[in-house]
C-alpha cells in the first residue's frame, strides 16, 4: 500500500493534485452538487455558521474569509466542542456547515444535533465519507474526494476541504452578489489547485533542508496574515502534533502585544508571505522578529523580494493566484512538518496520544 514512500502522510501528500482534481471534477458548478433542496436553500442564506474540529476548523477559518469577501454573507465559525455548549444567537436563516474528515466526530455532530433550529435554515456537511454519521444528519452534503486518509495528522483531508469551500462560496456568490460576482478566478483557481500543489512538492528537497535547525528546538512560532493566520495555524498544529515541537501561530500584527517576548536565537519562526495587500505590513512585523535575534523562515512568494542573509531562510514559492494560495502554503507546511518529525525519528503516521478518529468527547 505504501510503495515508494516511506510513511502514509508523505503518499498522502503527494496525493493532494489528483484528490483535488477529483474533487473539483464536476462538469459545471451547480447548486445540486450540494443535494436536492440546495436549489431552494442558497438563495433564502442570510449567514453562515460553520462548526468542525482541529484541522477541519482551520479549514472554516479560510472558508470564513472566502464567504465574507466575495459572496458578502456573515460567517462565523466555532470550534464545535466550544460551540455545543455555548449559548450562542443564531441569526435567521443560517446555513449550518460543519467540516469533517471522518463524518465521526463526537463534538461536531453534538453541535450539529443541538443547533437552534428555529433559525437554522439547513445544515450542509462537508465531509470525506458518505453515509457517516454527520452525512446522515445533514440535509446538505458536499463530499469531498480525499480517499481513505491513513496517517492520523490530515493532509488530503484539508487541502479538499478547501477546494469544496471555494465551490460553496462560489455557490454562495453567485446566488447573493449577482451582478458583482466574477466566477471567473473562481473556476480558473480550482483548476489551478492541483498543479500548482504539484509545483510545491517538487520543492520537497529543499524544505527537508531545514530539517536541522528545526529538530533541536522546542518551541516555534508561526505568523501569518489575514486569510493566511489560519494557514500559520494548521502549520503550527501539524508541527506539534507529529514533531511534538510546542507550536504556536498568531496573526503576525499580534506580535508586539505579547508574543515578541518569546522571541530568542531558540525560537525559529516561520512566515506566511504571499505577494498580497499584507505583504508589507507582515515585512515589518518580520523586521521586529529579526531585531530581537530570531531565526526566521519566510514561506514566500517568489515576486515578494525577501533576501536571504544571517537570521533569515527565504524559502521560494510558485507564484500563484490568491484563491490558490491558502492550499499551495498549506502544502509548503505539511512539508516542513513531515520532514521534521522523520528527522526527530517519531511515529509520523500514528503520532502519540491521537486517534484518527474522536468520537468521544
Ligand atoms: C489533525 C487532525 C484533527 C482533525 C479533528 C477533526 O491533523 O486531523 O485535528 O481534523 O480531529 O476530525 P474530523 O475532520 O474527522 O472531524
Amino acid at each position: 500500500l505504501l510503495g515508494d514512500y516511506d510513511h502514509y502522510m508523505l503518499k498522502e501528500m503527494f496525493e493532494q493534485p489528483a484528490r483535488l482534481e477529483d474533487t473539483v471534477a464536476y462538469p459545471a458548478l451547480s447548486d445540486a452538487l450540494f443535494g436536492d433542496q440546495a436549489a431552494e436553500v442558497f438563495p433564502a442564506v442570510s449567514a453562515v455558521q460553520i462548526i468542525a474540529c482541529g484541522t477541519s476548523y482551520h479549514a472554516g477559518l479560510v472558508a470564513r474569509h472566502w464567504i465574507e469577501s466575495i459572496a458578502g454573507l456573515p460567517c462565523q465559525v466555532e470550534v464545535a466542542s466550544e460551540y455545543r455548549y455555548r449559548q450562542s444567537v443564531t441569526l435567521a436563516n443560517t446555513l449550518i456547515v460543519s467540516i469533517s474528515q471522518s463524518g465521526e466526530t463526537a463534538d461536531t455532530l453534538a453541535a450539529l444535533k443541538n443547533c437552534d433550529r428555529a433559525n437554522v435554515l439547513a445544515r450542509l456537511a462537508i465531509c470525506n465519507v458518505d453515509h457517516s454519521a454527520i452525512v446522515r444528519e445533514s440535509e446538505l452534503v458536499f463530499l469531498t474526494r480525499a480517499g481513505a486518509e491513513i496517517g492520523v495528522a490530515s493532509t488530503k483531508a484539508f487541502t479538499t476541504q478547501l477546494a469544496a469551500l471555494l465551490i460553496l462560496t462560489e455557490r454562495l456568490a453567485t446566488h447573493h452578489r449577482p451582478d458583482q460576482f466574477d466566477a471567473a478566478p473562481v473556476a480558473a483557481a480550482l483548476k489551478d489547485m492541483p498543479s500548482a500543489v504539484a509545483r510545491v512538492l517538487s520543492h520537497s528537497d529543499k524544505i527537508a533542508a531545514l530539517t536541522p535547525q528545526f529538530v533541536t528546538k522546542h518551541h516555534a512560532l508561526f505568523l501569518g496574515r489575514g486569510i493566511y493566520h489560519p494557514i500559520a495555524m494548521e502549520g503550527a498544529l501539524k508541527l506539534k502534533e507529529i514533531s511534538y515541537i510546542h507550536a504556536e501561530a498568531y496573526p503576525a500584527g499580534e506580535l508586539k502585544h505579547g508574543p515578541l517576548a518569546l522571541v530568542d536565537s531558540d525560537m525559529p519562526v516561520v512566515a506566511v508571505a504571499p505577494n498580497d495587500e499584507l505583504l508589507e505590513k507582515l515585512r515589518s512585523n518580520l523586521e521586529e522578529v529579526k531585531a530581537r535575534g530570531g531565526q526566521l523562515f519566510v514561506f514566500a512568494d517568489e515576486a515578494a523580494g525577501f533576501k536571504p542573509g544571517p537570521g533569515i531562510e527565504v524559502i521560494p514559492m510558485p507564484h500563484c493566484s490568491e484563491l490558490v494560495g491558502p492550499v499551495v502554503y498549506t502544502v509548503a507546511l505539511q512539508l516542513l512538518s513531515y520532514h521534521v518529525a522523520v528527522g526527530k525519528g517519531t511515529d509520523v503516521d500514528k503520532p502519540r496520544n491521537l486517534a484518527k478518529s474522536v468520537t468521544v468527547e
